[in-house]
């Protein structure tokens, strides 16, 4: 089979659209052939050699979907034909072999090109807001980078669950995208002191809930945005800037400040059958769908990842083998 495969971290020269052998499903795994895999950061940020993964060479991706073709030992529950949308790595490339309990069928309702594109941005927005933000109806939630991936997802989410939105983004053309997909407030953070806004939008209170995935001044300045008692999800630096959150900021202010990664979250720990659902009548509805930015064959990965890096896109940019 092909794969897009990377022998060395670097830039976007190190993909290769190349030959390796079809992975065989262990035991708890089933094989898919894929329609279609999304494109993440965390895949920017593993070929550049600063995220988790197995030893080089390696397939990048970590998500797909497709219909299942194998079954490995002791797989209940699938069956061969059926179509699923799957989290597990190497999911670039024309099969991928991932656990059994991380394939989750679909409605045939839903476009199969697109699906290779939801698990990861809708399973973290999930999570973001209920499991780790417990956010409740009525709340006013900061949604950073709202033109992201995650971000477009959850402003859907938060909207249809009754929260207010209050998001950011780089350009007019991707605050445009927010406002469309239900955003109340939309802001400009490269020209517009954000901080400020949120203050004047909450008459000064904050919000109960921010969602944080840039890092840097932004995380600092997104910290004293959080209501007292409000809560802010750091789960990503795609900034690639550290920061530093002064404690002055938190206790007296009486906030908290929570992690989250769905990748490196124990086994088990996430509740992601509830999740779909949850999300899947939504999707059924209209309520939330996934924005996609551009289809591209596997073999242009390079210009998947560029334009990711680049902070070109608008929603999800999908490969198709
Ligand atoms: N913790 C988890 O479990 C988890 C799961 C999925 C994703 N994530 C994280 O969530 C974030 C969004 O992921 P995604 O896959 O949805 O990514 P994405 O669509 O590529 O979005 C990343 C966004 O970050 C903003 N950004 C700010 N500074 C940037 C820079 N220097 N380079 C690139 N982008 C920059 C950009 O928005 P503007 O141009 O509007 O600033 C861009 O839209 C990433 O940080 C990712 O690592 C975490």
């Amino acid at each position: 089979m092909k794969a897009v495969r990377i022998h060395e971290f670097g830039d976007v020269n190190v993909l290769r659209w190349e030959e390796t052998p079809r992975p065989k499903p262990r035991t708890g795994q089933v094989l898919i052939k894929v329609e279609s895999s999304g494109v993440n950061y965390a895949d920017i940020m593993r070929r550049r050699g600063g995220y988790p993964g197995p030893d080089l060479p390696s397939t990048l991706g970590l998500e797909a979907a497709g219909s299942v073709v194998e079954l490995g030992e002791g797989v209940s529950g699938l069956t061969v034909g059926q179509r699923v949308m799957a989290m597990g790595q190497g999911g670039n490339a024309e099969f991928v072999a991932v656990n059994a309990s991380y394939a989750f069928p679909y409605p045939e309702t839903l476009n199969p090109v697109h699906a290779g594109g939801m698990p990861v941005v809708f399973l973290t927005a999930y999570h973001l807001l209920k499991t780790r933000g417990q956010m409740q109806k009525g709340d006013t939630v900061l949604v950073q980078a709202g033109a992201s991936g995650v971000g477009t997802v959850a402003i859907q989410l938060a909207k249809a669950w009754g929260a207010r939105v209050i998001t950011t983004a780089s350009t007019q053309d991707k605050l445009d995208l927010a406002r469309s997909l239900g955003a109340d407030v939309t802001i400009n953070y490269t020209t517009q002191d954000f901080e400020a806004v949120v203050q004047k939008e909450t008459d000064g209170q904050g919000v109960a809930l921010v969602l944080e995935c840039v890092g840097g001044p932004v995380l600092e300045k997104s910290v004293r945005c959080v209501a007292s008692y409000g809560r802010l999800v750091a789960y990503g630096n795609a900034s690639g800037t550290p920061a530093t959150i002064p404690a002055a900021d938190i206790f007296p202010a009486n906030r908290t400040v929570i992690g989250f990664s769905m990748g490196r979250s124990p086994a088990g720990r996430l509740d992601h059958k509830q999740a779909w659902a949850e999300l899947l009548p939504l999707v059924a509805k209209g309520q939330a769908k996934l924005v996609v930015d551009q289809v591209l064959p596997m073999s242009q990965a390079a210009k998947a990842h560029q334009h990711l890096a680049n902070r070109g896109t608008r929603g999800k940019v999908i490969l198709t083998p």
